[in-house]
């Protein structure tokens, strides 16, 4: 009986576990943040004999409950705090060789004191966690979130202690069929606390989030809203831009939303120029502060305007690698590395490939004026006909647009990458593209489409169905690499059916830093120098291009590619190495975008 009643309460608060984790809380300045960053407790636990009993039912003691033995009878079989630790943040993989192909799940533990104040509220936030992640305070449970490159946070306010808080995390990275992304990807499954976790402290009734940007097509009106959470919600809230004497009053409704709008004479954010103001939202009970910039990006017919005026994007592809470290990318540091090598290339543009990468990224792009392609791991064929796989892409996309909406820096969502046609993958798609749509208004959307060979075999041809509903078109395109040798894109021919701008979001070559030949030896520097200068030629000659970015900026871990002495379980497409070494590819790239720069240099 007893057991029954306990499995019944449990499965109840399973249940309804499920879907707690809060909105998302803007990551504004002023605000007081402790940082849970540094060495966590941890537990490898393949069997996640910590979570299902021996019948694999989810056991009520599991390692969340943090016990320890009451008596020198007691058995308890594991212990965080004589267990190894993990740097947090920080993928795993790379932290313990023998972790390196590690999927499943580990439990991190990270025990703190917070004396808490009167008057104020507790949440604990999370920069990501790959993949699924179960989180408990004091053996409660928070929730649960999926997804592994979107922020997510739990208020905390009623179960924290003064003195000896356990933080239990338990986080699994092991691939799902129905999950996004799939089973197979062509980048490493780095597992872990990737990125930041910290508390954050507000008052009773405190700014949730805010959306400040320029309406769309507009380059002076401020359009946006203000959105508080607590008790005292119908409050005044001053959006107020001292630089630019703006100070705009707006009264918060019943549910504590303000929107708001009002004319702004404004210094535009470019490349040329990436002008950030501090802008204050304040409330009567909280004052946040956040550095924003205002641009307006919109298309017409094949052109891109950013501010009004045609641009041209000069790009790379980027994954959250670390250069020199490897594993996943996290710090200013990394950011900087990867960011002033595209700078260096000729860049103001980048493509983050396959999922949003991390805050601090973004915000260098926002300082250092490189506009940014944004994207979600919807990538190859996932389960379209899954409405769990969708509400898990739904999700991603909510909070990627949450997380980053205030960045002038991001220029583009992207909703796919390289998807096979088909209805329900179209309907997938559409939905995703309206959930973006009715998030911000603001920016562009796109997605890497298929496209095929017209019966002349010279000839490409984008005429995805999926092109109808975006505002600009995406295109990976492997001839030279996957598809024959070099010479055949020396007559290739580009077409679509759409008036429509074209990124070629893709294209390359393998070439291992050192390895040299003539220009059809593969794996050689040369093979892949003269690929992109065949290649530059070809993207000369397509009339609706309005931007490239070639795969891609650095090696980068790949579990498909195992070739020894060559690959080494990493993609050699970089036109750097994985140890910031230029292969003869980057310098064609690099005078290209020379030539391009030329002309739009204000
Ligand atoms: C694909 C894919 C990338 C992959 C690349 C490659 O187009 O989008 O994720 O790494 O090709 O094969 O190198």
């Amino acid at each position: 009986m007893k057991i029954i009643f306990a499995s019944v309460l449990l499965f109840a608060t399973v249940m309804c576990v499920k879907a707690q984790h809060t909105d998302l809380i803007a990551n504004s300045e002023g605000r007081k943040t402790v940082s849970l960053d540094g060495q966590w407790q941890t537990i490898v636990d393949p069997y996640e004999t910590g979570y299902y009993d021996y019948r694999y039912q989810p056991s009520a003691n599991g390692y969340f409950k943090d016990t320890k033995p009451k008596s020198k009878s007691d058995l308890i079989e594991y212990d965080f705090d004589t267990s190894e630790t993990l740097a947090v943040p920080g993928d795993w993989n790379t932290q313990k060789e023998r972790l390196l192909l590690y999927e499943g799940t580990i439990w991190y533990k990270k025990a703190f004191d917070h004396q808490k104040k009167p008057n104020t509220r507790i949440f604990v936030y999370f920069g990501a966690a790959s993949y699924l992640s179960d989180v408990y305070l004091n053996g409660q449970k928070l929730g649960r979130h999926e997804g592994g490159f979107t922020p997510f946070n739990f208020e905390i306010t009623n179960l924290v202690r003064d003195k000896g808080n356990s933080l239990i995390v338990k986080v699994d990275n092991k691939r799902r069929r129905d999950a996004v992304p799939t089973l197979n990807t062509d980048w490493w499954n780095y597992g872990g606390l990737t990125r930041e976790v910290k508390l954050i402290e507000v008052p009773d009734t405190f700014v949730q989030d805010y959306f400040i940007q320029l309406q769309k097509g507009s380059q002076n009106r401020i359009g946006g809203w203000v959105r508080l959470n607590g008790g005292k919600l119908n409050q005044k809230i001053t959006v107020r831009i001292s630089e630019a004497r703006i100070s705009q009053t707006f009264t918060a409704d019943a549910k504590g939303y303000a929107e708001i709008n009002f004319n702004a004479d404004l210094t535009l954010w470019s490349p040329d120029n990436p002008k950030l103001y501090d802008v204050r939202v304040e409330a009567e009970t909280e004052q946040v502060q956040d550095q924003i910039g205002f641009r307006s990006i919109e298309v017409k017919g094949p052109e891109i305007l950013l501010n009004g005026r045609p641009i041209f994007l000069r790009g790379v592809s980027i994954h959250e690698e670390a250069p020199f470290r490897g594993g996943r990318a996290h710090s200013k540091e990394d950011a900087g590395t990867l960011l002033n090598w595209a700078k260096e290339l000729g860049c103001n543009f980048v493509r983050l490939a396959h999922y949003p990468h991390n805050e601090t990224m973004i915000r260098e792009a926002d300082r250092m004026g490189i506009m940014v392609w944004s994207e979600i791991p919807v990538y190859w064929t996932i389960l379209w006909e899954n409405p769990a796989t969708f509400e898990n892409a739904q999700a991603q996309l909510s909070e990627m647009i949450a997380r980053d909406k205030n960045r002038a820096a991001i220029i583009i969502w992207s909703v796919a990458n390289e998807t096979p046609l088909g209805d329900t993958r179209l309907t997938f798609l559409k939905k995703l593209i309206e959930r973006a749509r009715s998030l911000d208004s603001t920016r562009l959307i796109s997605a890497a489409l298929e496209r095929h060979y017209l019966d002349d075999k010279k000839t490409q041809m984008i005429d995805d169905p999926l092109g109808e509903y975006l505002d600009v078109l995406g295109c990976n395109e492997y001839v030279g690499w996957y598809d024959g040798l070099p010479e055949k894109i020396d007559t290739l021919d580009w077409k679509t059916k759409y008036q429509k701008p074209l990124i070629m979001s893709e294209f390359g070559a393998d070439a291992l830093y050192g390895k040299h030949g003539d220009a059809l030896t593969r794996w050689s520097e040369e093979y892949q120098e003269d690929l992109y200068r065949r290649t530059v030629k070809m993207l000369k000659k397509i009339s609706f291009l309005r931007g490239t970015s070639p795969w891609i900026l650095m090696d980068f871990r790949s579990p498909r590619r195992p070739l020894p002495g060559i690959q080494d379980f990493r993609n050699r497409k970089g036109l750097i190495s994985d140890r910031g070494e230029k292969k003869k590819a980057f310098f064609v790239m690099q005078e290209y975008y020379r030539e391009l720069a030329a002309p739009f240099q204000k």
